[in-house]
Parts: C-alpha cells; sequence; structure tokens
C-alpha cells in the first residue's frame, strides 16, 4: 500500500469541473489583477473568520511581512516575542522588517506559545507577540490578550495552518488579536492552487492601511503615500478558493473524523499505554481548557521517531516532521545568541514529533495499515 500525506488528486478529483469553470470565468473576464473574485473572498473569509475585514494578499509569508509593516513595527531593535516551534516565515518576516525575534517555549500538549513564559520576556522594546496557532488549534489566546493589553503590545495571530479554529470560547482564528493572517499554500485545509494568504482584522484603519501597502504604498496610483511592495492576491487563485471554501467544513470535520478513528485504532493497541506514542490533544497543559482543533496536521509523539518515520517509509507510508529544527536554532538566527537547552519544550518537540497523514480522503483502510505498521515498529523494536 501507498499512502502519501496528502492526497490532491483525489481530493480536487470530485470538484475538478466547478474549478475550471471558475478560472475559465477569470480568463474570459481578463481581470487577472484583484478582480471581483478577490473581493468576493476577502467578504467570505473575514466573515468565516468573525472578523470584520479581510485583505486578500500573495501568501502566508507575505501576509505577516504585510501585518508587521502595516503596524509600522519596522525601527530597529523592536523586540517582537513569538513561538521558537513553528514554520520559518513566522521570525523571518520579523527579521524583515528590522526587528527582532524573541523567543519563548511551548506549552507541551498544544505546541503552541506558553503565555506563563511570555511575561518574563517583555522588555521596554517590545512592540507585539506573534502567536502561532500551530498544526490547526488556537494558541491560548486568552492570557496572551490580557498580557498584550496589559503592556500596549499588537498581537499578530499566525493562522497560516488554522483557518476555522476555535478557540475555548467559542471565537474564531484570526479575530482575536489585532489582526490574523492566513496561507492557503496548497496543503492547507483550504488550499489554494498555487500562493495565496490573507489578513483579517476588526480595525478598519489598518485595513485602508494594509490596502493600500498592498500596491506599492499607493492610494491612487501612481502616487505612492507609503512604500509597500506587491502583495497581491491572483484572482485566478481567489476564483478556486471561492470554489474550495463552500467544502471546507465538510473536509474539516473529516479530518476530525480521522483524527478520533486514530484515537480508537491506538486505543486497541498498547501503544499509548507504554507511551511509544502519545496522541494529539485539543488543549492546554495545566490549564483544563480545550478547543476546537482543525487538524491541519495530526501530530504525535513517538519514541525513536526517525527510526518509525524510516519503517513507515519503508513500507509506503509517507510521514514528516514538522519541524526538526526550532528556529532559535538556525544558522540564519545565530546572532541572536540563543543556545541548545533554551527552550526545552521545543526541542524536545522538534525531536520527538511526527505527522502522519490525516487528509480527508483517508480511509479507513489505511489508517489501518498506518496503526498496524506503527504497532509492528514497536514490536520489532523491543524484540
Ligand atoms: C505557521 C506558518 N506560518 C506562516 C506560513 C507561511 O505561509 P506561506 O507558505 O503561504 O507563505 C506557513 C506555511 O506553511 C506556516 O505554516
Amino acid at each position: 500500500m501507498h499512502i502519501p500525506l496528502l492526497d490532491l488528486e483525489a481530493h480536487h478529483a470530485p470538484i475538478q469541473k466547478e474549478i475550471l469553470s471558475a478560472i475559465s470565468h477569470v480568463v474570459q473576464s481578463q481581470k487577472f489583477i484583484l478582480g471581483e473574485e478577490v473581493s468576493i473572498l476577502e467578504n467570505h473569509i473575514s466573515s468565516y473568520c468573525q472578523a470584520a475585514y479581510g485583505i486578500g494578499v500573495s501568501s502566508g509569508t507575505d501576509a505577516l511581512l504585510l501585518a508587521l509593516m502595516g503596524l509600522e513595527i519596522q525601527a530597529s531593535q523592536n523586540e517582537i516575542i513569538t513561538t521558537p516551534y513553528s514554520f520559518f516565515a513566522t521570525a523571518e518576516v520579523i527579521v524583515r522588517v528590522g526587528g527582532k525575534p524573541v523567543f519563548v517555549d511551548i506549552d507541551p500538549i498544544s505546541y503552541t506559545i506558553d503565555p506563563e513564559k511570555i511575561e518574563r520576556a517583555i522588555t521596554p522594546r517590545t512592540k507585539a507577540i506573534i502567536p502561532v496557532h500551530l498544526y490547526g488549534q488556537c494558541a491560548n489566546m486568552q492570557p496572551i490578550l490580557e498580557i498584550a493589553k496589559r503592556y500596549e503590545l499588537s498581537v499578530i495571530e499566525d493562522g497560516a495552518q488554522a483557518l476555522g479554529a476555535t478557540y475555548a470560547d467559542g471565537r474564531r482564528a484570526g479575530s482575536m488579536g489585532t489582526v490574523g493572517c492566513f496561507s492557503f499554500f496548497p496543503s492547507k485545509n483550504l488550499g489554494a492552487m498555487g500562493d495565496a494568504g490573507m489578513i483579517v482584522t476588526n480595525s478598519s484603519s489598518l485595513s485602508s492601511q494594509l490596502r493600500t501597502l498592498r500596491v506599492h504604498g499607493a492610494e491612487h496610483k501612481y502616487y505612492h503615500r507609503l512604500m509597500g511592495g506587491n502583495f497581491r492576491l491572483d484572482t485566478i487563485q481567489a476564483a478556486i478558493l471561492n470554489v474550495k471554501l463552500k467544502y471546507l467544513d465538510g473536509w474539516t470535520k473529516q479530518r476530525a473524523h480521522n483524527a478520533s478513528r486514530y484515537e480508537t485504532l491506538f486505543k486497541h493497541t498498547d501503544l499509548l499505554e507504554t507511551s511509544d506514542v502519545i496522541l494529539p490533544a485539543a488543549m492546554y497543559a495545566n490549564t483544563g481548557v480545550s478547543n476546537h482543533h482543525t487538524y491541519n496536521q495530526f501530530v504525535i509523539r513517538a519514541q525513536e521517531r526517525d527510526k518509525l518515520r524510516a519503517y513507515l517509509q519503508e513500507h509506503g507510508i509517507a510521514s514528516e516532521v514538522y519541524y526538526p529544527i526550532p528556529l532559535h536554532l538556525q544558522e540564519c538566527f545565530e546572532n541572536l545568541m540563543y543556545r541548545e537547552g533554551d527552550f526545552p519544550e521545543s526541542e524536545k518537540a522538534a525531536r520527538e514529533t511526527l505527522a502522519l497523514p490525516i487528509y480527508p480522503e483517508l480511509t479507513e483502510k489505511q489508517q489501518h495499515y498506518i496503526v498496524e505498521n506503527i504497532r509492528s515498529f514497536y514490536i520489532n523494536l523491543k524484540r
């Protein structure tokens, strides 16, 4: 059996006609740049996220970059607090606007930034916090928002992996902070057929500022009030996303269904009792607070992770490590002077975590095969 990490062919097959017709509509209109499909998507995504405004942009990375530019966090030595356990772009954009990333370790259950550790990282130069809603569940936002309010900091939600995720109190990812940033990279729950992203916000003035920055800082063509860039979302990508958005809740339900099926299958082995495998949980450590997970990734902790991954690969099962090197140990951040041991939970997660296939079209038979192979790996290991 061959099981990919994501099966885009199976994912797109049932809606291919609809997508081609949406693309064809854009081709007929010839409005390739900021056509009406972009504003339709902006309205749909902002209301889906319970936010007032949506600004379609070229990628999730550019959403974060533009958000920082819009919040004018450019001056050097401005510090921005974030997690070292995320995709590289989260910290990269801070350096690109001239700021300094300050890392704070993660909560070991949700893998999101640990609010209890944020306050001691704040200095007079701190300007913002970027919590990342990793793998499809929200960071523990309430304490983060309280800290941000106390110290007058902006909060930029990196929701790239978590469109539609809901925090404990029912608020949607992206609607809680100053801005929310999303990616429509093809592997996301709502994926484009290329790069695309979105910023959502409840601030009318920030929304106008971001729209201006998106087109080289010009409110009127060729009259540049600000230094911006080309951060526009393609009309064709927006048209594809408008088609796919209708199916998103169904796909997310299917992902959650697959997650609970994994739970049942693992419970029928002794892997959880022996702690060879620890399953993901939609909650935060020591808080009793749970949330709604959208399972962009189903990430387990596994003893002998790298050997398990190789074994699964030999048996035709794809898996992935998100992320093998925490950001504070990346070569390009050497100048930040972090050392191994600075963020033990992030480093431990980088050693132990493994993403298993969780895509909506994954079948029961395939999940059986995956769990059975994980079981046989540990039986062989202990022989
Ligand atoms: C947490 C996180 N932030 C930012 C990004 C960047 O998004 P994009 O690839 O659309 O630029 C990603 C994409 O994988 C991500 O997972």
